[in-house]
């Protein structure tokens, strides 16, 4: 095995130790703490050995990405979703007659924003279409007002909503579940590294190959997409979803790209549409924060609609659509506090996707900063 490798596991093990410490570190003879009561709407549990949790998945994620794109293999990508099949123009519509308890952040009142979407291959590297993966769709809301939660990026006006088709949770529980899977995919032998660990978590094995699909996608924009993991809106704990609503299904087609080739036909068409969807936390421990492999009850807490996506009829000239898809950064925590991402999974997402894209644009050469107006895609 790579030394580099062996460190890593090592690392792993001291992590998961530290991480486990924070729960149970009472010897025999010391009192044992009292039982957790059960967690109250939208509360957070967080471990002590969190954060130096996640300070080493960051590392060991950007060591991966240096793996992956040696100097002079520019552009560098995404660590994750890295293949864009189309940067869209669209308009967000919050709806006019939504209920109090759903007031809050962007939906507090009926208006229109100007919004950017890219649809994405989740794969770690670049595929063919053909081969069935996870797709993303990131929405990238202009002229947000209000102070934003990214420390350095308070200023910004910019509100980013991340969502994966397939499957409405997350595909493990917990970051030590989610660094097990990645170091087994980065073994000499990842095929036998992840069977080992799904033999182990047959419920995060059936959530991964949910969200994998056994069928290629046929559109980008016939796709139900979810944000997984919770967030909040105001005082709830809530999750979201894009379900599109007015494109007939096509086959799934041909060629490497056939995901791009079909959603600029589709859009060069007519316009598309999706309904943006909350569903709001209805019982703290059936519908956990912590657990991101839970999939949230719609019956005990139904979907409901909050916004029109329409993605109007265009024209897009790819090269620079892609160019301008490269430049951006599509982040959880581009968030007002009314929408802030919550949970463990989410908590690590802040330093990992601010630490990834800057280290993607600094090798890059681009600027990393929030759109103020919405760039001309064609
Ligand atoms: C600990 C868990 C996770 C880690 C470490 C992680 C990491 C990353 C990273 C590093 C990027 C690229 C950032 C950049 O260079 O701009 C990314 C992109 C993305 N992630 Fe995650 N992710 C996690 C969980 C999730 C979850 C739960 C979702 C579900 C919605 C998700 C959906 C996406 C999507 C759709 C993109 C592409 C966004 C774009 O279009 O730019 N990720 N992720």
């Amino acid at each position: 095995m790579h030394p580099l490798r062996n460190a890593a596991n090592l690392a792993v093990a001291c992590a998961m130790l530290a991480l486990s410490a924070g729960l149970s570190h009472a010897t025999d003879t010391e009192a044992q703490p009292p039982p957790q009561s059960p967690p109250a709407f939208g509360e957070e549990t967080i471990d002590p050995g969190e954060a130096a949790f996640i300070d080493f998945i960051e590392k060991v994620t950007i060591e991966r990405l240096k793996g992956q794109f040696p100097p002079g293999s520019e552009p560098v990508l995404r660590d994750a979703h890295p293949k864009t099949h189309v940067l869209v123009r669209a308009e967000f519509i919050v709806l006019d007659n939504l209920p109090e308890t759903l007031r809050y952040g962007v939906f507090k009142e009926a208006r229109t924003f100007d919004a950017l979407i890219r649809f994405s291959a989740g794969g770690i590297e670049v595929q063919d279409d053909s081969v069935p993966q996870a797709n993303g769709m990131a929405i990238k809301l202009f002229g947000v007002e209000g102070e934003k939660l990214l420390e350095n990026e308070r200023d910004a006006e910019t509100q980013d909503f991340v969502m994966i088709n397939n499957f409405p949770s997350f595909f493990v529980r917990n970051l030590v579940d989610y660094q097990a899977v990645h170091e087994a995919l980065g073994m000499e032998d990842p095929t036998a590294g992840t069977a080992e660990f799904f033999r182990n978590h047959p419920e995060e094995a059936r959530a991964v190959m949910t969200m994998r699909g056994s069928e290629p996608l046929s559109s980008p924009f016939q796709a139900r997409y979810w944000s997984q993991t919770p967030f909040k809106l105001g005082p709830h704990a809530t999750k979201f979803s894009a379900n599109p609503i007015s494109v007939p299904p096509v086959a799934p087609g041909s060629g490497p790209d056939f995901l791009r080739d079909v959603a600029l036909e589709q859009i060069s068409e007519g316009d598309i549409y999706f309904e943006f969807l909350v569903q709001v936390q209805t019982d703290p421990v059936a519908m956990p924060v912590e657990d991101s492999l839970v999939v949230w009850d719609e019956e005990k807490a139904p979907f409901e609609r909050v916004a029109l996506v329409r993605i109007p009829k265009q024209d897009i000239d790819i090269e620079k659509s892609r160019e301008i898809a490269e430049s951006l950064t599509f982040n959880p925590w581009h968030s007002l506090p009314d929408h802030r991402p919550i949970g463990a999974i989410n908590r690590a997402r802040k330093a990992i996707y601010e630490a990834l894209s800057e280290f993607r644009h600094e090798r890059n050469g681009i600027v990393r900063e929030e759109p103020r107006e919405l760039p001309i895609l064609n």
